[in-house]
């Protein structure tokens, strides 16, 4: 085992680095969206108890059995479990915390190639003149890749490869390189946000389009904030916001045990781990409800809003939104915002970049450049598929496995094997050691039983999510002995791919049934590429634990 000469310069730099980690495209593109969809005020509520017994909770875990897998020298979540637990079996669930990272780097870094493309055409001033239209044609054409209407040919693919050579780049520095990035583009960060955040909410009726024409960012922001009880009972909505809480915080991705991992033993994890997800949270509520909607809702309408609330949202309006402040204003505010986006989607990507290296590291004695590098290459070929078949589904394929399913089914079992076969005892004891706060003891009772029936909850819920999400209405036709209706959106019918066979069944036209059909290719392919990745890396695990037996270091 290559001892690890790599730790945490300040505590300043780990709690950056840890917010940076989780301060992301989630808080601005994700969480505003999600909001919008579950009926704004009604989102607010689940979404904040679901921080509270599995935001909270997961972070302390993850922060702890970190912390206590580096003691051992382990960096990523394989042996970090297998330091925790014995059985042989038990480390290849910690696959999830290298697989998960790869596959989400992937396309994220996508995304993140996104907003440096859009920073140089807002400086150059490709978007001045252009109508809403326009914009939104950009992107399409801009993501299509044989299209380019921007003067550069392959653009995306151009872009995408010079966003992953820049996050290789500063991988290959190491932590060093990560604390430097997070001191820098956090507070900036914060800053363009609230400077946006302000620009958009003076804007008053001036920014009204003729179309609403009373419109002002303040009906954007009421709406977001107006509690609406109703929908509080909606499972929906509490599916919506656990899945907002896991992305946002990066819980159940194996990034953070693997940052906590080279904190010293000594170190905080109470006061470190709340302070790093109050941030997260901070920038997400304060900021990430500040910009798009308010502002979009000023422009276009409520209701505009309503209706295209989507990822791509800030790509396809903000530059048109911006043109209307004049010119110069235009540039710099887009500068400021895709450069807010760029800073908050590098601090993540970095992050999800650490488990492999650690892993590669301490099983494999590689140095920090080949570490890098080698995951720069799996990005590479990995994501390339997201870029070229962008349009075929395949990014979205990877976002449902890889960004969504896999972090809870990992958090679900880590959270199991942290209090149930770790055991509390020495859980509680791992948490509250050498810590600045006083944590809460009824956390102890929150970790041990509600965390894992909430994910357990959770998970099932996605696996059987009933027929039009109408939980109520199956729940009562399985009572009345009726049976449980699956909905396409079912993880279970999701894999059969049953919502595009039913498309195919009724459909006439050749030529669409055709497109569906390649559609499904498509996405085969993308789960090819996804469960070659975990079957890779689990055997690498393997290959690891050989060697760890050759070397009498085996646990097993
Ligand atoms: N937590 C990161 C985000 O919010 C992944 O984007």
């Amino acid at each position: 085992m290559a001892a690890s000469s790599q730790a945490w310069g300040s505590r300043v730099g780990l709690i950056l680095a840890m917010a940076g980690n989780a301060v992301g495209l989630g808080n601005f593109l994700r969480f505003p969206v999600q909001a919008v969809q579950n009926g704004g005020g009604a989102f607010i509520i689940p979404y904040l108890i679901c921080f509270l017994l599995m935001g909270i909770p997961l972070l302390y875990i993850e922060w702890s059995s970190g912390r206590f897998g580096g003691k051992f020298g382990n960096h990523s979540t394989p042996y970090i479990l297998d330091s925790m637990v014995k059985g042989r079996i038990l480390k290849y669930i910690g696959v999830f915390g290298i697989f998960t990272n790869v596959a989400v780097a992937a396309y994220y870094c996508y995304i993140e190639s996104w907003t440096m493309s859009y920073v140089y055409h807002s400086l150059r001033g490709t978007f001045n003149g252009m109508s809403q239209h326009g914009v939104a044609d950009f992107f399409n054409n801009y993501v299509d890749i044989s299209k380019s209407s921007t003067g550069i040919p392959y653009e995306a693919v151009v872009f995408y490869i010079l966003c992953l050579l820049l996050n290789t780049f500063i991988l290959s520095k190491g932590l060093k390189g990560i604390e430097k990035v997070a001191k820098i583009g956090m507070p900036l960060l914060i800053l363009f946000g609230a400077i946006l955040a302000i620009r958009g909410l003076t804007l008053g009726t001036s920014g009204a389009s003729e179309l609403f024409p009373n419109a002002n960012a303040w009906d954007g922001l009421n709406f977001l904030w107006t509690p609406q009880y109703d929908s509080i009972l909606d499972l929906k909505v509490w599916m919506a916001a656990a899945g907002q809480i896991f992305f946002t915080l990066s819980v159940g991705m194996g990034t953070i045990h693997c940052y906590a991992a080279y904190m010293n033993s000594k170190d905080d994890i109470a006061l470190n781990a709340v302070s790093a997800g109050f941030m997260n949270e901070f920038v997400e509520v304060v900021l990430g409800s500040l910009i798009v909607i308010p502002i979009a809702a000023g422009y276009l309408g409520l209701d505009w809003v309503l209706e295209n609330a989507g990822f791509g949202m800030a790509f396809q309006t903000m530059p048109y939104l911006f043109q209307q402040w004049g010119p110069m204003l235009a540039a710099i505010a887009g500068l400021l915002w895709f450069g807010l986006l760029f800073f908050a989607g590098i601090t993540s990507s970095l992050a999800m970049g650490t488990p492999w290296i650690g892993f590669m590291r301490d099983e494999f004695n590689w140095g920090q450049n080949k570490g890098a590098w080698s995951f720069g290459l799996l990005i590479l070929v990995m994501g390339l598929p997201t870029v070229i078949f962008f349009q075929e589904g395949v990014f979205d394929e990877y976002d449902y496995w890889a960004g969504t399913v896999s972090l809870v089914v990992f958090a679900m079992l880590e959270t199991i094997l942290f209090s149930w076969i770790f055991g509390m005892k020495k859980g509680w004891a791992e948490i509250t050691s050498g810590a600045d706060i006083q944590v809460p003891l009824i956390y102890k009772f929150i970790i041990k039983f509600v965390t894992p029936v909430m994910l357990i909850i959770i998970f099932l819920g996605s696996l059987f999510k009933p027929l039009n999400n109408d939980w109520s209405g199956n729940v009562s036709s399985l009572l009345s002995g009726n049976g449980w209706s699956l909905d396409n959106g079912s993880i279970i019918k999701t894999i059969t791919h049953a919502g595009i066979k039913e498309k195919i069944m009724a459909a006439t036209d050749p030529a669409i049934i055709g497109q569906l059909e390649s559609q499904i290719l498509y996405l085969n392919f993308a789960r090819i590429l996804l469960l070659g990745l975990f079957v890779f890396i689990s055997a690498l695990v393997y290959v690891a634990f050989l060697k760890r037996r050759r070397e009498g270091r085996a646990t097993l």
